[in-house]
């Protein structure tokens, strides 16, 4: 199956995940750094000071992506790395950083693809209450600002956050830092979230810089496990609570009566200033989707968190690794953003992978046979919405690297390249980034795979 022409091939990264250096080079600490630190708050209670150690292997790094030959890298920028206090003096060692990485992809023919926020707010933010105050919108809009003024000549395409129901994770839950389980101030904080995004893409066309830009929302479509009502209240209740708060606020002039009716309930409705969602809905010039898979939900078994029971679904067709790969989910996410928001503008699949436990190097070999096809199977699906003219336009693999996956530190590897994590942070190829390799330098992908 050819990859089309223009279609993007890339792979996707962050900042917390992969540079380390969490304390030299100048940078501030996130609220990831302090989260991290906190006791029984990780996989055996490992940080992330050393992500993949990619601040300190950059030439390396970029060797690899030249070779694996991808049209685009998306990378996000670690904010307190910029500017260590979050508003205020920039770092010169952080801008310097930002600089070679994106002038060493572009002397490569490689496109820089930048997200300004990917879960790592500033400490020194989260002092003042992070993205439950209110003044966050204007603190992401001065350092988005300051981001375009340093990069906006060079970078074609950037996005303002990623997953923004990280910030629920985050507040409303306490599962993800800064560990505030308050549901009231969660809602509240992906609300401003939308607002800062807003105020983000107007500092853009402020700007005059000439790329676009988007968000990424990672959308897990609900799927009932029979046909009840019980399991469609369910269903609806977990994608309004989800993807649908993101793309209400984006596309559809705010959130739905059905939303508002829901957050009434939980006593939850986030407080919507006069010009909100005007703001939040500010046109943007791409539309990013991450997507891994689908949520099964049963109303007789019900788990809201229900990634702990994702190997008990029922449904078809599993992976080693437990998780059901389900390529569909990219073609409905892809309809769903298309038929229920009229969402015209392009969209990339930002990220897309699976786990595999691929820790073993035997003979320099890393096999992780799995990945290939769940992967293979994603990219197929992405390349036929692109052909049946769903506007699909690039698909990104998640990840370059293995790296520190949030909470469940090294325990969990994303990687199309193997790290030793346990030592020497040295990177060897799996039998995944071969396949990549292979697709990106024939611009074909393989027949037969799913
Ligand atoms: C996040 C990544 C994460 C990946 C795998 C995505 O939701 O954006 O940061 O590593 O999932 O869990």
């Amino acid at each position: 199956m050819p990859i089309p022409d223009g279609f993007v091939l890339g792979v996707a990264t962050s900042a917390y995940q992969v540079e380390g250096a969490a304390s030299t080079g100048g940078r501030g600490p996130s609220i990831w750094d302090t989260f991290t630190h906190v006791p029984g708050n990780t996989h055996d209670d490992v940080p992330g000071d050393r992500g993949s150690e990619a601040y300190a292997r950059l030439d390396e790094d970029l060797g690899i992506l030249a070779d694996l030959g991808v049209d685009s890298y998306r990378f996000s920028i670690s904010w307190s790395r910029l500017i260590p206090d979050g508003v205020g003096e920039l770092n010169p060692e952080g801008v310097d950083y930002y600089n070679r990485l994106i002038d060493g992809l572009l002397a490569l023919g490689i496109s820089p693809n930048v997200t300004l926020y990917h879960w790592d707010l500033p400490q020194a933010l989260e002092d003042r209450g992070g993205w439950a105050n209110r003044e966050v919108v204007e603190w992401f809009a001065a350092y988005a600002r300051r981001a375009f003024e340093l990069f906006g000549d060079r970078v074609p395409m950037w996005a303002t956050l990623n997953e923004p129901i990280a910030i629920w994770v985050g507040y409303g839950l306490g599962f993800f830092a800064p560990g505030i389980a308050d549901p009231k101030t969660g809602r509240q904080a992906m609300h401003h979230a939308m607002v800062a995004h807003g105020r983000a893409v107007q500092e853009f066309r402020a700007s005059g810089a000439t790329g676009s830009i988007g968000i990424v929302v990672d959308v897990w479509k609900r799927h009932s496990v029979a046909p009840t009502d019980e399991n469609q209240v369910l269903a609806d209740e977990g994608e309004d609570e989800s993807f649908r708060f993101f793309f209400a606020e984006l596309f559809a002039g705010g959130l739905s009566g059905r939303q508002v009716r829901l957050f009434g309930r939980s006593d939850t409705m986030p407080h919507i200033a006069p010009t909100d969602y005007e703001v939040a809905g500010t046109p943007i010039d791409f539309l990013g989707i991450n997507v891994y898979g689908r949520v099964m939900v049963d109303s007789t078994n019900f788990n809201p968190y229900w990634w702990e029971q994702a190997d008990t679904m029922p449904g078809g067709n599993f992976l080693s690794n437990g998780t059901e790969l389900y390529p569909d989910a990219l073609t409905e996410a892809v309809q769903t953003a298309r038929s229920d928001y009229d969402v015209t503008v392009p969209i990339y699949i930002t990220e897309n992978g699976t786990p595999v436990d691929d820790g073993v190097v035997e003979d320099g070999v890393v096999h992780d046979d799995d990945r290939i096809k769940y992967m293979s199977a994603f990219l197929r699906r992405a390349i036929e919405a692109h052909d049946a003219g769903l506007g699909v336009e690039g698909y990104y693999a998640w990840t370059l690297l293995d790296n520190y996956e949030w909470t469940a530190a090294y325990s969990s590897r994303f990687g199309l390249v193997h790290v030793d994590t346990d030592g020497t942070f040295d990177r060897t190829y799996k039998m995944s980034a071969h396949w990549y390799r292979d697709v990106a330098h024939h611009r074909r992908l393989p027949v037969g795979d799913q």
